[in-house]
């Protein structure tokens, strides 16, 4: 088995390296950014994959990555977890569905409510102890999900016709098209903007950019949050108009 991730504040990363060492100790977790993935699932005929769940959909970034290498799904068993702040009806089941289309077997799916990486808008944020009560949920989760797989009854949270109504009419019917093409919305505040060039290295999209020592963005962001949650003077912003709480797993362990 392998784990592929996609991961913004390392909520997903954190669930499938868990899910991983608890199914095998052998098994890893690769990020789709990683050069190595492709090869590591070549060898693999178990997929489990992780991400965090955009407006009840996939990140356009990991959505590109499936159809990009689409030669490479045809027959795997695939396994998916969908990490989320709150809702999101079929997070798991519409990866299944693509990975399906290109010959994929989705063998069961995981639904994992994890501290919320939007670090922009107030009425997401949850008071730390409540984060950290999250994850410990999760964490069980993840080790009841592990035995059930291997006791041949896996998970099936998120995949099936009533969880898909769940997800288009909670929510992609609304919001859905915000995933469908990379945003250009991020804002850089450029009287507080450093130019430190943090919010370069660690976008996966290439978006950032330092010019005359301040941040640019372009119209490449998969909408991740991983710039924003680390910029050291709360610089960007991008559905909110404010940083209310930057974010990342490691403060919630
Ligand atoms: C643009 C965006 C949209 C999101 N939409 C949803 C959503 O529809 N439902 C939900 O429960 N959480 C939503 N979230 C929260 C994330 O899915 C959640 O915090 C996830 O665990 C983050 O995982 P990561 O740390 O691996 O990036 C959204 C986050 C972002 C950045």
């Amino acid at each position: 088995m392998v784990g592929i991730y996609f991961s913004g504040t390392g909520n997903s990363k954190y669930a499938v390296e868990l899910f991983c060492s608890e199914y095998n100790k052998d098994s890893r977790a690769y990020s789709i950014e990683d050069d190595e993935a492709l090869t590591a699932i070549k060898e693999s005929d178990l997929i489990v994959f992780a991400y965090p769940v955009q407006f009840s959909t996939i990140p356009k970034i990991l959505r590109d990555y499936i159809t990009d290498h689409k030669a490479l799904w045809m027959n795997k068993k695939v396994f998916l977890i969908a990490t989320m702040g709150l809702f999101s009806g079929d997070g798991a089941g519409i990866l299944g569905r693509l990975l399906k289309k290109h010959g994929a077997k989705p063998v069961g799916g995981l639904h994992l409510k994890m501290p919320d990486s939007i670090a922009d808008e107030k009425a997401l944020k949850r008071p730390l102890q409540k984060n950290k009560e999250l994850v410990k949920q999760a964490e069980q989760k993840i080790k009841e999900s592990v035995n059930r797989l291997k006791a041949g009854n896996p998970t099936k949270e998120g995949m099936g016709p009533l969880y898909r109504l769940a997800g288009f009419f909670g929510q992609r019917a609304y919001f859905g098209h915000k995933t469908k093409a990379y945003s250009s919305k991020l804002k850089v505040d450029t009287d507080s903007c450093i130019g430190c060039g943090k919010c370069e290295k660690v976008c996966p999209m290439g978006n950032m950019a330092i010019k005359d020592k301040k941040a640019v963005s372009s119209d490449r962001c998969t909408m991740c949050y991983r710039c924003i949650n680390i910029c050291p003077n709360q610089a960007l912003t991008l559905l909110g108009k404010r940083v209310v709480e930057q974010c990342g797993i490691e403060k919630y362990r």
